[in-house]
């Protein structure tokens, strides 16, 4: 019996994904799609059933663990396929939600820098992946969420490879974002939501992490995301806070859930879990559960309203994907000129 309160290696987290889906076939399947600079396995699990009509499904994204020392990113995957492989069968609107959908769920990302963690007690804190340094430096590791592809290298980054937010030499220079981009930007079109968790502060973030810039359906965003706050504080009381980086946090580049909404997914969160800074990333196990139910409440607001709206009232997903302030005029902008945007700003 897995023990869902407690943090787990990652040889243990591999062991779990092939049980998970040996024990669910009609429901688990997984995918390898892609391999860190050391060269491991970064595998999701699909979570989704048939549906009679054979109709085309559109996709949830969820991704956890993309920075080493959160470990209770990668509890909360693990706790968010158990929730739904235990209650999918009794579940009437998850049951159909899964027939609409296909979720897709990385425990792992950053798989190098979490093995790095669990190393000894002197590497626990570590945030980046395991990359070589580069010429005339020793430090290792690049920060994979200031890696992506979404105004690189402009805001809350360094260039020096010795910082925790140092960004890489390029745009998805590391195999592991590359990975995503990949993986994700093949399938934009069906994709609806995507959801990347992180610790700790208790916030809900959203597009965009450059302070000139903003999307155009940021007040369903702010609105989406403060539904999910609500159902959150029902489960155990606790506060998340919503809004972009900058307004509650600081102003960043590079970030996956920018790089998502940049690509025309129309709703991309950041969940930072537990806690608001008594024990930040060392969050005691004892707490392992109550974040994990608070935090699966908010996933399933967001995924319910994102599934509800094509599905239940048939609107179209939203496909501008920012507007964007330069010498005081403002511009909207579409996917097609994404290269535009990432020269202007
Ligand atoms: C990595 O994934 C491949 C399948 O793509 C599998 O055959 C292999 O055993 C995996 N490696 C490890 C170390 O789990
Ligand atoms: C901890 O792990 C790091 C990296 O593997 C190593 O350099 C260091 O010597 C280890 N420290 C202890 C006390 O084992
Ligand atoms: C949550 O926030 C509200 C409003 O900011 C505040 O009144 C309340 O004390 C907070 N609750 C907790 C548990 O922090
Ligand atoms: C669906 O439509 C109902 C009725 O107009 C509305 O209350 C609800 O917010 C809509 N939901 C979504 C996800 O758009
Ligand atoms: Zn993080």
């Amino acid at each position: 019996k897995y023990d869902y309160t407690k943090y787990h290696p990652m040889e243990e987290i591999y062991r779990w994904m092939e049980e998970v889906e040996r024990r669910n076939p009609e429901l688990v399947s997984s995918t390898v799609y892609g391999h860190t600079i050391e060269g491991r396995n970064i595998s999701l699990l699909k979570l989704g059933l048939e549906n009679s009509e054979g109709k085309e499904k559109k996709v949830i994204w969820v991704d956890c663990g993309i920075h080493a020392r959160e470990w209770i990113a990668p509890a909360f995957c693990q706790w968010f396929v158990k929730e739904i492989v235990d209650s999918y069968k009794t579940n009437k609107k998850l049951k159909e939600m899964l027939q609409n959908l296909d979720i897709y769920v990385t425990p792992v990302i950053n798989v190098d820098g979490y093995i790095f963690t669990w190393a000894n007690e002197s590497t626990r804190l570590w945030r980046k992946s395991r990359s070589l340094p580069p010429g005339g430096s020793d430090c290792y590791g690049v920060d994979l969420n200031r890696n992506f592809n979404a105004n690189w290298g402009t805001v809350g980054v360094s260039f020096d490879s010795c910082a925790n937010t140092y960004c890489g030499t390029s745009p998805g220079s590391e195999p592991e974002v590359k990975a995503v981009m990949d993986f994700v930007g093949r399938m934009v079109d069906q994709i609806l939501c995507f959801l990347t968790i992180h610790s700790a502060g208790q916030l809900l973030l959203l597009p965009y992490g450059h302070p000139h810039i903003s999307a155009p359906n940021y007040d369903e965003l702010v609105s989406v995301g403060q539904a999910a706050a609500v159902e959150m504080k029902k489960v155990h009381g606790m506060n998340y806070t919503v809004g972009t980086s900058p307004q509650i946090l600081y102003p960043n580049s590079g970030s996956s859930r920018d790089w998502a909404r940049l690509i025309g997914i129309p709703f991309s969160y950041t969940f930072e879990l537990r806690d608001k800074g008594e024990f930040g990333h060392l969050l005691p196990e004892e707490q392992i559960q109550p974040a994990c139910e608070e935090a699966y409440a908010g996933a399933l607001s967001i995924i319910t309203y994102v599934h509800d709206k094509p599905f239940t009232n048939g609107s179209l997903p939203d496909t501008a994907v920012a507007t964007v302030t330069v010498s005081g005029v403002t511009m909207m902008i579409w996917s097609t000129l994404i290269a535009v945007l990432h020269t202007a700003v």
